[in-house]
Formats: structure tokens, C-alpha cells, sequence
């Protein structure tokens, strides 16, 4: 049997690949992909087994995870926070029930070879709820601090950390006596994620990703936030590394971990845009119902726990993300010639 076998759900969404690629042709490891959506034809090669289907199908699941007796899980499925807001009955579904069945499964399937299953959680900003007049007095909010999310997509994330921390910590704990908890649960809570490859569905921090890949086909965007919105931000190669750096950490004293790039607002970010492709068209008619979403979020992370715990470290500010990753890399896949002379690259 391979080192790790790594069942990872969302497979075909934008994380999804940047992991599938970062992992494909590890040395011991063996990669299986679930989605609800047909897994694009390009990963195929890249994984040992794909399966579509559907996380809230408990029988789905232990079939997938008993089959190939997974030891890992990168659990990425999930309705972001304007997809939950539009569907929040649905999206409780998804996020939370199908959360829970891959856990549960995991954790029968740790218990029936005595080998704990490692669990990796994306959770999210948006676990946060922080008031107007508090952001600046609080500063970079730490992963203790206002837990007050007002969107089904932070409750369902929130609950979904609680009951990690309870599988990998508490499970059982009247009854266990010495056995081990049956998961090993490790959840960084995201920023805003900016991909130059894929875009985005149904999140609320999309604005920043429809900027630059509308700019960089040379079509007109418009902003669904005021340019002073301000959010913690990275990159899918900074996230995808993150969460390979996580999964591989010896075993943590603790479980949540903020994580984070920089913090910009979206004025920062279409100036740079700007700059960056000449004659990008970029406007700003803040949709009311998204914006009072970005409005409760922090503005800034503090991330000094992950950095001690497991060597986080922060890579680009946002202008050396645009000029060492976003351009060249928007540039070549939207096949526009490279910058002329003088520009700024
Ligand atoms: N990117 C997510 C969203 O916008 C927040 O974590 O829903």
C-alpha cells in the first residue's frame, strides 16, 4: 500500500487542481479524486481513481473510502458564501452533513485498521464576524476572536471546525480509554484565494479574481464592492503549498490556523490591475447584499500561530504576486503578447 492515500473531495473545483497537479507523481502517494461535477479530462492521468458523486450520499462515500482504504482526506467540496446565501438549507447540506459523513466514514475506517485518518479542512475568513466600528481597534484578528459569523457558509464552516477539533481530540472520551482519537484534524482558515488559472463559483471575495481575468481578456469588469473593502488575501500556489505543508507537519498541538498573504483593499487591487494591463476597464457598483457580507470579515489576519506551530510563511506582497505569478501566468493562458517595453511586468 502507498504512504498516503489521499481521497480529495471537490476535486474538480479551483483548489482541487492546484492540489492534484502540486501532488501528481508523488513517490508514495496515490491520489483519488471526488467531485459532484464531471473531474476535467486533463487530471484524469494525474490521479489513480476518479469518482463522481455526492457527498451527502453516506453509502457513496464509505464505498469510496473502504475501497481504496483511504488514510487522508482534502476536503475541499463545499457552496462558498454567496452560493450558501442563495441556497442556505442546501448549503448546510453540503457543508455540514456532507462534512460529517466524510468524517464519520473516516473515523470508522481509522478505527477498523487502528490507524488515524488525517483530515485537512479548508475553512475560511468568513468564520468571522467583525463589527464596522471594531476593525481597526482589534488589528489583525487572531483565530479566538469574534466567531460571529452572520453567513450559512461561516456557521456551517465554524460547526465543521468544532467538530473536527471534537473527532480529533474528544471523540468518544467517556468510553475510549487509552485508544487514540480516530482523526487527525487540520484546518487553516483561508483568505480570499486569487488563482490565475480558474475562477472562482459563488464566492463573495470573487471580485479581486473577476478583475484581473475580465482585464486580462481585455473585457470591461465591473466591482461588486466599494474600492475601500479591505480583505486578507493569497495565491493558489501560496495556498495549495500551505496545505501541503500542514498535511505533512508532525503532529500540532493545536488545530485552526489563520493564513494569509497580504491584506489589500479593491481599490489596491484594480490600480495594480491597471497598472499591470493599460486600459483595463474596471468600475464599482457595490451590490448591497455582498457587500454587507465582505463588511463583517476582517480586514486582516494574524497568522503567528501557524508560522510557530508548523513554519507558515507568507510569500508575495501584492505587487510582487502580480508581477512574479498573476501576469505572466494570465498572460500566457489568455495568449496576450508580453508587455511592451517600459511597462511595468
Ligand atoms: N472565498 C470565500 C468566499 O468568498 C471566503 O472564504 O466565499
Amino acid at each position: 500500500m502507498s504512504d498516503r492515500t489521499i481521497l480529495i473531495t471537490g476535486a474538480a473545483g479551483e483548489i482541487g487542481h492546484g492540489l492534484i497537479n502540486a501532488l501528481a507523481g508523488q513517490p508514495g502517494v496515490r491520489l483519488i479524486a471526488m467531485d459532484l461535477r464531471e473531474v476535467p479530462e486533463e487530471l484524469h492521468h494525474k490521479v489513480d481513481s476518479v469518482h463522481q458523486g455526492d457527498i451527502c450520499d453516506r453509502a457513496f462515500i464509505e464505498h469510496v473510502i473502504s475501497l481504496h482504504r483511504v488514510n487522508e482526506v482534502m476536503h475541499l467540496a463545499a457552496l462558498l458564501s454567496t452560493s450558501a446565501e442563495r441556497a442556505p438549507e442546501q448549503a448546510h447540506e453540503v457543508n455540514v452533513q456532507g462534512t460529517f459523513n466524510l468524517m464519520r466514514t473516516a473515523a470508522e475506517q481509522a478505527q477498523a485498521y487502528d490507524e488515524p485518518v488525517r483530515f485537512i479542512f479548508p475553512s475560511t475568513i468568513a468564520i468571522y464576524g467583525v463589527e464596522p466600528s471594531e476593525k481597526d481597534e482589534l488589528g489583525p484578528i487572531r483565530e479566538f476572536q469574534a466567531l460571529r459569523p452572520i453567513t450559512m457558509y461561516g456557521a456551517n464552516k465554524l460547526y465543521c471546525e468544532a467538530m473536527g477539533r471534537y473527532y480529533g481530540r474528544y471523540y468518544r472520551s467517556i468510553t475510549r480509554g487509552d485508544r487514540r482519537p480516530p482523526i487527525d484534524f487540520r484546518c487553516l482558515r483561508l483568505p480570499g484565494i486569487i488563482s490565475a488559472d480558474t475562477l472562482p463559483v459563488g464566492g463573495t471575495s470573487d471580485y479581486v479574481p473577476e478583475m484581473i481575468h475580465a482585464s486580462a481578456r481585455g473585457e470591461a469588469c465591473v466591482c461588486f464592492v466599494r474600492p475601500d473593502t479591505s480583505l486578507p488575501w493569497m495565491m493558489m500556489p501560496e495556498c495549495v503549498e500551505a496545505i501541503l505543508k500542514l498535511a505533512k507537519a508532525p503532529p500540532l498541538a493545536r488545530c485552526v490556523y489563520n493564513v494569509a498573504s497580504f491584506s489589500a483593499t479593491a481599490g489596491e487591487f484594480a490600480e495594480a490591475v491597471q497598472r499591470h494591463f493599460p486600459g483595463a476597464e474596471l468600475s464599482f457598483e457595490p451590490h448591497a447584499g455582498r457587500q454587507s457580507l465582505v463588511d463583517t470579515w476582517p480586514a486582516d489576519v494574524d497568522c503567528l500561530r501557524a508560522r510557530e506551530d508548523w513554519g507558515y510563511e507568507p510569500q508575495w506582497t501584492l505587487e510582487q504576486a502580480m508581477t512574479q505569478y498573476i501576469v505572466p501566468t494570465v498572460r500566457a493562458r489568455y495568449g496576450q503578447a508580453p508587455a511592451p517595453e517600459g511597462a511595468i511586468t
